[in-house]
């Protein structure tokens, strides 16, 4: 039978990010072989599992009786921490009342996405970039442009960006750390100069990987600019950082017009985030850091690992990405696509990562590779690829 769904789902495909592990999955189960999965935009093993603090903190709440509705954009202590602790320097001056707990990074994106675009508004998305988002805003009926990035050093190009902004753009979405490359937005300042020459412009500022960060390196958001303070959602998550991806917990800061608004899409579509995992993130982000201390050195040296080995590989060059687990090699000198690339790798190497293009036009030439990952893996992963390109 036919169903007719609503003109708006025709925007609802399959991830291309997923191909990959699609075809991998397949190739595991019907040869046996073990695959090496770089392709995965999760951490993988016994390296990364959520602290056991965390772990005792949900344990207890569950015991104290938390496990009803408990609306309201958020648990308030928890609200307050956000407020006055993790935004201090990234939107200072910020109000309780101007966060809200979501189900996640992703729930928090669909939200604002689809509350403040409208049919025929002009949405800005750096190329490559995530995909997700694209299909609200499509659903929202905006129209998408790529702004591309430099290909280089995967920064914004200021001509290109400023040439792109029109009085119909309402949103420009900035990723730092970005997916899929794990750069830096490295130049703020210059990019709210160009939002600023428009008064009704907006950010959404997806910042999942904040503190994923290595090299000494720290953060740097458009939020911490005062003129941009109310321009701005940001929106961050506990997936990544405390290795909470399966909890759906994470949150967006912005002017409280906008979270209230937020609030009641919350409020009427999953009520609230469930009472005890709220209860284990206000342990997460007030408890303990040690945990993503040292997690952080722990992937830097993943990432110097595969960074290298990669680098051995014919054909391939990476350069080192400051932040996030992901690496994004140039895969040109292997005369290949990235589609090619992937395919080929999989089936003759059986290693999984995703083609650059899943991200936009400007991944051809590019494969995104997790390195949150065993050693072993990154180890026998790199040996087959070179085996693979050797020949
Ligand atoms: C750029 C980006 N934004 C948002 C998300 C979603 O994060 P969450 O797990 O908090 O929904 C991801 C997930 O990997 C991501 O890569």
């Amino acid at each position: 039978m036919g169903y007719n769904f609503s003109k708006r789902t025709s925007h609802f495909t399959l991830p291309k990010q997923w191909a990959s592990m699609r075809v991998a999955k397949k190739l595991e189960k019907e040869t046996g072989k073990k695959i090496i999965h770089f392709e995965k935009g999760d951490y993988q093993g016994p390296d990364f599992e959520t602290p056991e603090h965390i772990l005792k903190a949900t344990v207890d709440a569950l015991n104290a009786g938390y496990v009803r509705y408990d609306p309201g954009p958020g648990l308030p202590e928890l609200r307050d921490y956000i407020a006055n602790e993790v935004m201090k320097e990234r939107r200072p001056g910020t109000k309780p009342e101007e966060v809200i707990v979501c189900a996640g990074a992703k729930n928090a994106l669909t939200m604002s996405l689809l509350t403040l675009l409208e049919d025929g508004d002009h949405v800005i998305f750096p190329n490559p970039g995530y995909p997700p988002d694209e299909v609200w805003a499509k659903y929202a009926g905006a129209k998408i442009d790529h702004t591309p990035l430099n290909q280089d050093d995967w920064q914004y190009d200021l001509k290109k960006l400023d040439e792109m902004i029109t009085d119909k753009t309402k949103l420009l979405i900035i990723n730092t750390p970005q997916r899929p490359n794990g750069q830096l937005v490295e130049n703020p300042e210059e990019i709210a100069e160009l939002v600023l020459k428009h008064p009704d412009l907006l950010v959404i500022t997806d910042e999942i990987f904040s503190q994923v960060i290595y090299d000494g390196k720290k953060h740097k958001t458009i939020s911490s600019i005062p003129e941009m303070k109310d321009r701005c959602i940001v929106i961050d998550t506990w997936s990544k950082t405390y290795a909470m991806t399966g909890w759906r917990i994470g949150f967006a800061v912005a002017n409280e017009e906008i979270i209230t608004k937020l609030s009641i899409f919350l409020q009427d579509s999953i009520t609230n985030v469930a009472a005890f995992i709220q209860r284990a993130a206000f342990e997460a982000v007030s408890g303990p850091q040690d945990w993503t201390y040292e997690k952080r050195e722990l992937l830097q040296h993943k990432r110097d690992l595969m960074v290298k080995g990669l680098n051995e590989v014919p054909g391939i060059k990476c350069i080192t990405p400051p932040g996030s687990f992901y690496c994004f090699p140039d895969i040109t000198g292997t005369g290949l696509s990235s589609q090619e690339f992937t395919d080929k790798l999989v089936v003759d190497a059986g290693v999984a990562v995703v083609a650059g293009t899943a991200f936009g036009s400007q991944g051809e030439g590019f494969v995104r590779v997790t390195y949150a990952v065993h050693d072993d893996d990154i180890h026998e992963g790199i040996k087959r690829m070179k085996d693979l390109f050797s020949k």
